[in-house]
């Protein structure tokens, strides 16, 4: 039989996502050097970590060049949006992520806007503003609730729902007048209030083909019940109850296709992984958001599932011949919770101690994001500091693998949601 060479990857990116892009590649037949820019404790464990600030694409270039990587695969968005997949094409080296023309699906709420318009695909209506005094003039005859969304990347904060005129004043003031969000804040898009059932969808794209999609429900509140502000993500599980084939060919057919399409036609061709952020409503699938990467936590459970090669999946997006690969989903649910520092997503500790728990959590998979390790101690470093990921053919099993496991954290200095992939 021929021998594969080894295929050595570059992961860019240092949370949980990362963590777990990282042990998907790790399990592929074909992997030789792995290596993780920044990383974290957990990707040292299966990884080299390269020690970067994840935003200094010239610096990751260095580093692609100096390791010759074979692949490097993008996490997070601002380096996409900072174009580090051009400048690894410019340097002939394999990058698998939108360019920073097509990574604008994500960075800039307008351009998706647009998009979506030329596809006629269906979102919430909305209007454009960059000057405070028009918006709230506007303002004064519209009906209640909308939504002011900052124009850019925000961190997932940019986007407040005004309940009345005084809220949506407040929200221009700190938009567009305070620049809270600075540059990603100097447009906002007001849009209709959309009521219904959210779903984050994914699927790999390679320029004009899509894969097979999956969904994993997404818990953006802090705690419980949704209540409390909004965070980055607290906990995810995939599939939910109501994905179904049928679905996800009419997301496929009805959204991506255009959207993909569109973009092909406009010559700025989506290459990586696009992820619908969508609301079934009573009057159809309404997309809320475009992101143009894997979801953190979403990334943490659909990777469980993925029984496809993730080295075999990145060459067929490189060559534009995804049609030929199979990109399988498993039948299992996964389901994942964020174990997060308390305070987070506003003021919170780090440097205190984990303590022996994470040693003692069986049975599940621990993706690590804002951990680090001092002194042979795991001590909190970030917000969110692990996810904890259970898989199993039945939903209700994979969820109880989770909590069961997480009985076992003792830090008082921690908090997660008890209600995640719990309907
Ligand atoms: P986005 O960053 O656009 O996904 O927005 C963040 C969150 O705000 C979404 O996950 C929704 O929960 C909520 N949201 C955004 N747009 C709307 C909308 N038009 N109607 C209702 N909720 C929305
Ligand atoms: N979990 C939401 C995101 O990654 O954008």
């Amino acid at each position: 039989m021929k021998k594969v060479s080894p295929i050595d990857v570059l992961v860019i990116g240092n949370g949980a996502r990362e963590h777990a892009i990282a042990w998907k590649f790790s399990t592929s037949p074909s992997i030789g050097r792995l290596y993780v820019a920044p990383g974290n404790i957990g990707t040292a464990g299966i990884a080299v970590n390269v020690d970067v600030d994840v935003n200094d694409i010239r610096a990751l270039l260095a580093i692609a060049l100096k390791f010759q990587v074979h692949i490097t695969f993008v996490g997070p968005e601002i380096p996409l949006a900072l174009g580090i997949v051009d400048l690894f094409q410019e340097h002939g080296l394999n990058i698998v992520g939108p360019t920073r023309a097509a990574a604008q699906i994500e960075s800039s709420k307008s351009f998706a806007k647009h998009i979506m318009k030329l596809a006629g695909v269906p979102t919430a209506s909305y209007k454009q503003f960059s000057c405070a005094k028009k918006a709230l003039e506007w303002g004064r005859n519209a009906s209640y609730p909308l939504v002011v969304k900052a124009d850019g990347l925000a961190a997932g904060k940019g986007v407040i729902i005004a309940g009345d005129y005084r809220e949506f004043a407040d929200a221009v003031d700190i938009t567009l007048s305070q620049m809270k969000f600075g540059k990603a804040s100097e447009m906002i898009l007001v849009e209709d209030f959309l009521i219904g059932t959210e779903v984050s969808v994914f699927g790999f794209v390679d320029g004009s083909n899509i894969s097979a999609l999956t969904a994993a429900k997404d818990y953006k509140r802090a705690y419980d019940d949704d209540f409390g502000p909004n965070t980055g993500g607290m906990g995810s599980y995939s599939v939910p109850e109501y994905w179904s084939d049928e679905l996800a060919m009419e997301i496929r057919e009805t959204i991506f296709r255009p959207i993909v399409t569109t973009m092909w036609e406009e010559n700025i061709p989506f290459v990586g992984i696009l992820y619908a952020g969508m609301m079934m409503t009573s009057d159809g699938l309404k997309v809320l958001e475009f992101n143009c990467r894997l979801g953190d936590p979403e990334a943490q459970v659909i990777l469980m599932r993925l029984e496809s090669d993730l080295i075999s999946i990145c060459y067929k997006l490189l060559n534009e011949s995804l049609a030929e690969q199979d990109v399988l989903w498993s039948e299992s649910s996964a389901v994942g919770v964020v174990v997060a520092a308390k305070g987070y997503p506003d003021k919170y500790k780090t440097g205190f101690s984990l303590g022996p728990s994470l040693d003692k959590i069986q049975n599940v998979m621990v993706f690590h994001g804002g951990t680090a390790m001092d002194h042979g101690r795991v001590i909190g470093n970030g917000g969110r500091l692990f996810t904890v990921v259970g898989i199993n053919n039945s939903l209700n099993i994979a969820r109880e693998t989770v909590y069961k496991a997480l009985e076992n954290v003792e830090c008082e200095e921690v908090f997660y949601r008890l209600d995640i992939a719990n309907s």
